[in-house]
């Protein structure tokens, strides 16, 4: 027994610890507005910061105290004998700023309404039974809305839809679009203010996130250009231009299934794009920080929610663009190429057999 090894391990488990706790303050600090009231302010008091937010001081000072702990704001000395503390504008974007990529917020509520199923996900590991999408904690549905769409906001429409073959100029003229596992419709709404021609449609297996995506449409008047509608990726009709998996296939039972009906209700020329969590093809590849966030998403959303499903492919989170390449080849598709990436995404086209 290395003595050093084993302190080094209970001082990462320690931070660790820290980590998880500190999931749920960042909650608490973006659904009370704690953070957005000390952007650009400077050093405040916990009294002044609870005074801003109409919450209760006691509470307030503890937060800080956590938070300036694991470094999320500054501690700044006293004044007049109370603590005072900051947030750093480097801080402050990630924590506040949902319109930038670097910014963190979503994460830390899909994760924290990840682990409110602990105890039912450890009893599938004896069962090997799953856990539908719809059954998670709504914290885990919104979060994902706000985790992904950043990288949408700021990619989809100048970076990715681009890297595709032809599509861009045929959504501007007008394009059929399919927008399969849509969740609350973040990326199907901004496909449908881009390019006002286009038709799209929204896809999911789950009831609730139709109902919340509709809501968002309206809410965004886009109401008139997108319909969202109740269907699994092996049943949903019509024909399409393009059709999008936005990080959805590896949570369905049947990604192989999903992919060979894509085939079916995609007109001549269509396209089908995938956006999948980025990885690489090997364990040790992704034996990273961002990998280890998505394993263990995989483990408590993605796998779960695969295995609630006819044939229970259960992909993971980390599949792989090789492993991706399989499923779609195996569904009738030509192959598969990387047409751009991010720390947490890849983007890729699959290619008919008839294709050019
Ligand atoms: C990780 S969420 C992604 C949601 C959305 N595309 C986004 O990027 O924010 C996965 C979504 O896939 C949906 N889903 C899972 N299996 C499905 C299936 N077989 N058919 C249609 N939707 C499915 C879930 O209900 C959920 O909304």
């Amino acid at each position: 027994m290395d003595e050093k090894r084993l302190q080094e391990f209970v001082g990462r488990a320690v931070d660790d610890v820290g980590a998880v706790l500190g999931g749920a303050m960042v909650v608490i600090g973006d659904k009370l507005g704690l953070y957005r009231a000390m952007v650009g302010e400077g050093p405040l008091t916990s009294r002044e910061l609870a005074a801003r937010t109409g919450t209760s001081e006691r509470y307030v000072r503890e937060w800080l105290s956590a938070q300036a702990a694991r470094g999320y704001v500054s501690y700044d000395g006293e004044r007049d004998g109370d603590a005072v503390f900051s947030l750093p504008e480097e801080h402050a974007v990630p924590l506040t700023d949902e319109t930038s990529p670097a910014c963190v917020i979503g994460a830390f509520e899909i994760a924290l309404g990840s682990v409110y199923a602990t105890d039912t996900i450890a009893e599938r590991f004896r069962t090997g039974g799953g856990f539908p999408w719809g059954a998670q904690d709504q914290h885990v549905l919104g979060g994902c809305e706000r985790f992904f769409r950043p990288g949408y906001l700021n990619h989809l429409t100048t970076d990715w839809i681009p890297a595709l073959d032809g599509v861009e100029a045929a959504l501007v003229a007008g394009a059929r679009v399919a927008d399969v596992g849509c969740g609350h419709g973040a990326s199907t709404l901004l496909l449908a203010c881009a390019y006002p021609a286009s038709r799209v449609t929204g896809f999911d297996a789950d009831p609730g996130s139709v109902e919340a995506a509709r809501k968002r449409a309206a809410e965004a008047g886009l109401a008139d250009r997108v319909t969202f509608e109740v269907a699994s990726a092996t049943t949903f009709g019509g024909a399409y231009d393009l059709v999008c998996f936005f990080d959805c296939l590896h949570d369905m039972g049947d990604p192989a299934g999903a992919c060979a009906h894509v085939r079916e209700h995609l007109a001549p020329g269509g396209t089908l794009m995938l956006i999948e969590p980025f990885a690489a093809d090997d364990l040790p590849g992704n034996l990273t920080p961002v990998g280890a966030a998505y394993y263990g998403f995989s483990t408590l959303l993605c796998t779960p929610s695969s295995l609630s499903q006819d044939v229970g492919t259960a992909l993971g989170a980390q599949a792989g663009e090789s492993r991706l390449r399989s499923v779609v080849t195996d569904a009738g598709f030509a192959g598969l190429r990387r047409v751009a990436e991010t720390p947490f995404n890849l983007v890729l086209e699959a290619t008919c057999p008839n294709a050019a």
